[in-house]
């Protein structure tokens, strides 16, 4: 993954790009470094650690108007110094910042070094600039040196080149890796993301794939590797400079949890038709009798889009009746899945940009199935890839962690069983059902939400132990998988989910004293089963925390968290979010770094 931003005007670049490293830093902050444009001369700075380890470390006399800037997620060679971007030519003439996995770094390294070129880092990255100063000497333009060099690469990139004898040049090119451009006031900027040129421009230009752009104050140029002009269209971005602050929260972490209510709303918002009990969703692009012809659904995402995914799929298949099942992108694509005309695959992916998911989506279009996506962030790669899908407006997601987008793409795919169930055989009885159940969760989260501090307080008491168990059955088993996950991602404490109904079968050997066991039973057809798993944890004095509508015998929970009632199909929906607020608060707990999840990041762009 990694993040990259560029400017170019007439400020000093080393601030811009530091703010805008600040803000992709949730996709990897191993290591960052700046380079910038001074009087035909390049400064480097690059540093192990944090945007704020780097900017500590940026000398004052460091002016340019020219720069790139990245932050890293170690894929090849560890973080340090040296592997940090932006890697230098020999001379010290160009910078280039890389996200993406060059595949076949290792023929071209050997190549190089061969004819006498030595490297300072263990990156893939690292050929790149090398590559471009080979074809520079050759005589090539800087467009063309960098064109060059792509050409013999194989792999993702998201790049940016600056070079010294050209002050108020950057170019940028893309192949897998997201690029935007940033139209300013005789000032332009590149990047990642949206995010790290907001406070800038909201005027973006989404480069595509095997797109090279010439980047100069007074504006751009966009092209083929191969050459040909390109027009791009720029587009306002639909988010605010204020999206990226914490709103007097803590941490993003808390921001996004308790913006839950708002973001729900915005899913839902137009979607949802009384007069018909369904939801209207344009994006999809299936008209009914396409939608009817369906029989089966898969649902792939990766991480905790999946489990959302797994809770989707649930939702379809009670509501619609349409077979459906969700299986990890990362898995689904490696193994030459048989695809069919009439099921229907839907990619669940939060910034849209999930290598993995895209890989699995190109993977089905190929094969002529159809696609649809449940995705975030609007304009993204996967979202473009798909046929048609359901966007879950919940506005930038800046914390490591997914909470509000897990919620929403559940929310999603609520209305999209709902749209299905009712072109199927759902009856409008049951479609006011769910329509009033989904009109009603934003309140419903407000009260969860106001549980806050006893949460906490139970938080402070479980963060004691080494692990925890987490079960569910059912409707509550993948409600209780993503349980675990945000408990091991943000507080590093193990974490392990089985089907309640699974226990007996092996995990109960594991039970006693030192591990306790998060439970969610929701008050439905399986309540005396699940009641059953809870008396077999306490036989052997496991200590259980129980998440549900109400409070058992307390002989079978010692602890209890209560949700309100949805319709049974939505209960998952609520059931998750106060393990949003235990994990956080464990991490809390044990002092973690809560948006920054130790060797993770939001936004996996490579395999
Ligand atoms: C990474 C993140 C997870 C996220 C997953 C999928 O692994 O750490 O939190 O769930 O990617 O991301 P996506 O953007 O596709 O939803």
């Amino acid at each position: 993954m990694c993040g990259i931003v560029a400017y170019v005007g007439a400020q000093d670049a080393a601030p811009i790009l530091l703010d805008g490293l600040a803000r992709l830093e949730y996709r990897g902050y191993d290591s960052a470094g700046l380079a910038v444009v001074g009087k035909s001369n390049l400064r480097v700075c690059k540093k192990k650690g944090r945007i704020a380890d780097l900017a500590a470390a940026v000398p004052a006399r460091f002016r340019g108007t020219t720069g790139i800037g990245h932050t890293r997620w170690a894929t090849h060679g560890e973080p340090n110094d040296a592997n940090a971007h932006p890697h230098v030519s020999e001379a010290g003439r160009f910078a280039v910042v890389h996200n993406g996995i060059i595949e076949n770094a290792n023929d071209l390294r050997a190549k190089l070094a061969a004819d006498g070129v030595t490297f300072t880092s263990e990156t893939d990255s690292e050929v790149l600039v090398h590559l471009i100063a080979v074809q520079s000497a050759a005589g090539l333009s800087l467009e063309d040196a960098v064109r060059g060099a792509l050409n013999q690469v194989v792999g993702t990139y998201g790049i940016a080149v600056v070079d010294a004898e050209q002050p108020g040049v950057v170019v940028v090119a893309r192949n897998g890796s997201p690029v935007i451009l940033g139209i300013g006031e005789k000032e332009m900027f590149a990047a990642s993301d949206v995010a790290a040129v907001v406070r800038y421009t909201r005027q973006i230009v989404y480069l595509d794939d095997g797109e090279l752009a010439v980047v100069r104050a007074g504006g751009f140029s966009t092209f083929t590797l191969d050459a040909r002009a390109v027009t791009k269209q720029p587009s306002t971005a639909e988010t605010a400079a204020a999206d990226y602050d914490t709103a007097g929260h803590a941490h993003f972490l808390s921001k996004e949890i308790h913006e839950q209510p708002s973001a729900i709303l915005r899913t839902l918002s137009g979607r949802l038709d009384e007069r018909f009990s369904t939801a209207h969703l344009g994006g999809l692009n299936l008209t009914a009798r396409e939608a009817r012809d369906f029989k089966r659904v898969k649902v792939l995402g990766c991480g905790s889009a999946y489990y959302a995914g797994e809770i989707g799929a649930q939702l379809i298949e009670e509501l619609a009746r349409i077979p459906a099942h969700a299986e990890p992108a990362s898995e689904f694509r490696y193994r030459n899945p048989v695809i069919e005309s009439d099921t229907l695959y839907i990619a669940v992916s939060q910034s849209g940009e999930t290598y993995d998911t895209l890989a699995a989506v190109h993977e089905i279009n190929r094969k002529g199935g159809t696609t649809l996506g449940v995705v975030n962030t609007v304009g993204s790669t996967i979202a473009r890839a798909c046929s048609g899908g359901v966007y879950l407006h919940a506005g930038p997601e800046v914390s490591v962690t997914s909470t509000k987008s897990f919620t929403c793409t559940t929310v999603a795919f609520a209305l999209i069983a709902l749209h299905f169930g009712r072109v199927h055989d759902l009856s409008p009885a049951d479609g006011r059902r769910v329509t009033s159940a989904l009109r009603a969760l934003p309140d419903k989260i407000e009260r969860i939400l106001e549980d806050e501090e006893h949460i906490a307080a139970l938080a402070h008491e479980y963060a004691k132990h080494e692990s925890l168990m987490f079960v569910g059955r059912v409707r509550g088993y993948p409600a209780a998988r993503e349980g675990a996950q945000k408990l091991k991602e943000l507080s590093y404490i193990h974490a392990e989910a089985y089907p309640a109904s699974e226990l007996k079968h092996g995990p109960l050997a594991l039970i006693g004293p030192e591990l306790p066991t998060v439970a969610v039973v929701p008050d439905d057809e399986l309540l005396e089963k699940n009641l059953s798993t809870l008396g077999e944890i306490r036989a052997r004095q496991g200590r259980v925390l129980m998440i549900g509508h109400t409070a058992p015998d307390p002989k079978l929970a010692q602890d209890v968290i209560l949700v309100p009632r949805s319709e049974p199909e939505l209960d998952p929906i609520l059931l998750g979010i106060p393990m949003q607020i235990f994990a956080y608060h464990a991490a809390l707990a044990l002092g973690r770094d809560i948006d920054r999840p130790r060797n993770l990041a939001k936004s996996v762009t490579v395999e």
